[in-house]
């Protein structure tokens, strides 16, 4: 089968997204598999295998010539549905969610919104805008998010009031709502979630290790130290997974998803849920399911199969 693997897009995750696509071209099982990798660069035009520049009607051809996609597109413009909706009107079968779970997934608000409605706690929080902003009060230290940052671009741990003015400013920047939660503090976990021929099922939960907050740099940087799996006790286990399962299901998610959690003295609490989660063979995901024994390139094939249907 000829698949194509989409990588790049326009989010400020741009070069995240080209590893992860990398990572999975270069894992595809070859008796099985041809990778087409195409990428959608920040100009927004793309690029063919033999690095030709494509217009979105040469893109549309291209993917038209394939069996399936994989996206590996994350943030904006990638992971909110929009590439799906381009695989969709093309008629290409997609590993991953559909319009609606990508851009609910993608959207902070509206996840933390179908969350509370499913029983799921996420950390008290409000939205705010440029309008709404102003009359903004200090409420003690918090976390401030654009609604729908990846890769914690944007994102300030609040301590001081003295703080919270450049802090909204910067997410404005990247994004037009944003979110202001309270401090959660706990464990951080994340849950690996997939749809495969059998149901849903979790993988090995993720424990992040870090010497303060997880942001781009320990993200990226390679000093989290990431526990798989996660000691935890089966009451926590058990929790922190049915809510992964209730999450995924309920926004409606296919394919993979990673949900992320802070464990807390009171249980879990959700912190975001992440429809085209990192993917390179050192990312949570394949990290995850590779120490319960479904090596990358086997995750791979059976989230391509599944998708084919
Ligand atoms: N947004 C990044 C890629 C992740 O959650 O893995
Ligand atoms: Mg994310």
């Amino acid at each position: 089968r000829r698949v194509a693997v989409l990588g790049g897009g326009r989010s400020s995750e741009h070069d995240i997204s080209l590893a992860s696509a990398r990572g999975v071209a270069a894992a595809l099982d070859p008796d099985r598999y041809v990778a087409v990798p195409l990428t959608l660069e920040r100009t927004n035009c793309w690029t063919d295998p033999d690095g030709r520049s494509l217009d979105l009607a040469g893109a549309v051809t291209a993917l038209a010539s394939c069996d399936v996609a994989v996206p590996m597109l994350h943030g904006r413009g990638g992971e909110d549905g929009t590439i799906a909706a381009l695989c969709d009107l093309v008629g290409l079968p997609y590993v991953g969610s559909g319009v609606l779970a990508g851009a609910s997934g993608m959207d902070k608000w509206v996840t933390k919104l179908v969350a509370e409605a499913l029983g799921i706690a996420t950390a008290p929080g409000i939205l705010l805008t440029p309008r709404t902003a102003q009359d903004h009060v200090w409420s003690g230290p918090v976390v401030v998010k654009p609604v729908t940052g990846g890769s914690s671009h944007g994102v300030a741990l609040v301590r001081d009031p003295a703080d919270l003015a450049a802090a909204l400013a910067d997410a404005f920047e990247l994004d037009d709502r944003v979110l202001v939660e309270e401090l959660v503090s706990g464990r951080e976990i994340d849950i690996p979630v997939i749809l495969g021929p059998d149901g849903l099922r979790t993988g090995p939960a993720v424990e992040i290790v870090v010497d303060g907050v997880f942001d781009f740099d320990t993200k990226y940087g390679g000093s989290a130290d990431l526990r798989i799996p996660a000691p935890l006790d089966a009451v926590d286990l058990e929790a922190l997974e049915t809510c992964a399962l209730t999450l995924f299901d309920g926004l409606g998610c296919r394919g993979v998803a990673r949900v992320d959690f802070f464990l807390t003295e009171a249980g879990p609490v959700l912190n975001e849920v992440n429809t085209a989660p990192g993917f390179t063979s050192e990312s949570q995901v394949p990290r995850s399911f590779a120490a319960a024994g479904l090596g990358y390139r086997d995750l791979l094939t059976e989230l391509i199969e599944s998708a084919v249907g």
